[in-house]
């Protein structure tokens, strides 16, 4: 077995409070998430790992009238539009994610609170450290391990989603570079957390690097865990918190 657990499907413990693994797809709308989600998670079980494939806004019942209301209602005041998506992130974590990671599986999800912070806090210019501030109390401040952002121009987006629009892709172009410039700051912030990649590449080459970094990852923690165990001996505290 390596140290990614590649050959058996174990895979190297987190060192935070849950075993599980939080890995989020996130990018402007066309950017191929949805491909990219079943990629991965097709490898994952292939190789045997515990996995839970999600979205948001939806991954509940709730969150899918939510989704609905969201997509597909009328028009919705900016300030409720990001309620209404931190609404669905706090039962997705808590009913879905936090569930998911306790029981130790890797949970991918499309979409998480980057999408927030791009659409709501830049896009709709309702200020990028407030959303922060309200998703963190809507999700209990989990982090996700990995984010990987598909980076995709708003033209290209508009032609890979083709003639029908929903609420948001319906949005100018320019709404669009707002969102794709917000990604690409947040993800400029912590590039140990985020993978941001061309979703212009041809699908197979991005899910070989997604697949080489969480790879990449794992190694990282299972050295980790090995050296921790050394360090607490030492009387180093090696516990990481994630949320
Ligand atoms: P998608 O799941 O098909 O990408 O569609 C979801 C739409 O909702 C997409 O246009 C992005 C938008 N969105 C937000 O504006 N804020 C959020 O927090 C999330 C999760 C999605």
């Amino acid at each position: 077995m390596d140290e990614t657990g590649g050959a058996s499907g174990a895979l190297p413990a987190r060192r935070g409070t849950a075993p599980g693994w939080f890995v989020c797809f996130e990018g402007g709308d066309g950017a191929g998430k949805t491909t990219q989600v079943r990629l991965l998670t097709d490898e994952l079980e292939r190789r045997g790992h515990p996995v839970l494939v999600t979205r948001e806004p939806g991954g509940t019942r709730l969150g899918e009238q939510i989704r609905d209301l969201l997509l597909h209602g009328g028009h919705v005041a900016p300030r409720a539009e990001a309620l209404l998506y931190a609404a669905d992130k706090a039962h997705h974590v808590d009913q879905v994610v936090r569930p998911g990671l306790a029981a130790g599986q890797v949970v991918v999800t499309d979409r998480y609170t980057d999408s927030s912070i791009a659409y709501q806090g830049m896009g709709r210019g309702l200020g990028r450290d407030e959303i922060r501030r309200l998703l963190h109390w809507a999700v209990r401040g989990l982090l996700p391990d990995l984010t990987i952002v598909l980076d995709v121009t708003p033209e290209t987006g508009r032609l890979r989603r083709g003639p029908v629009h929903d609420r948001l892709e319906a949005e100018a172009d320019e709404f669009h570079a707002v969102v794709r410039q917000g990604f690409l700051d947040l993800a400029a912030r912590d590039p140990a957390r985020y993978l941001v990649l061309d979703a212009a590449n041809p699908p197979e080459e991005i899910a070989r690097q997604v697949l080489g970094r969480l790879e990449a990852v794992w190694a990282a923690a299972a050295h980790a865990s090995a050296g921790g165990r050394r360090s607490r001996l030492g009387g180093i505290p090696t516990s990481g918190e994630r949320a």
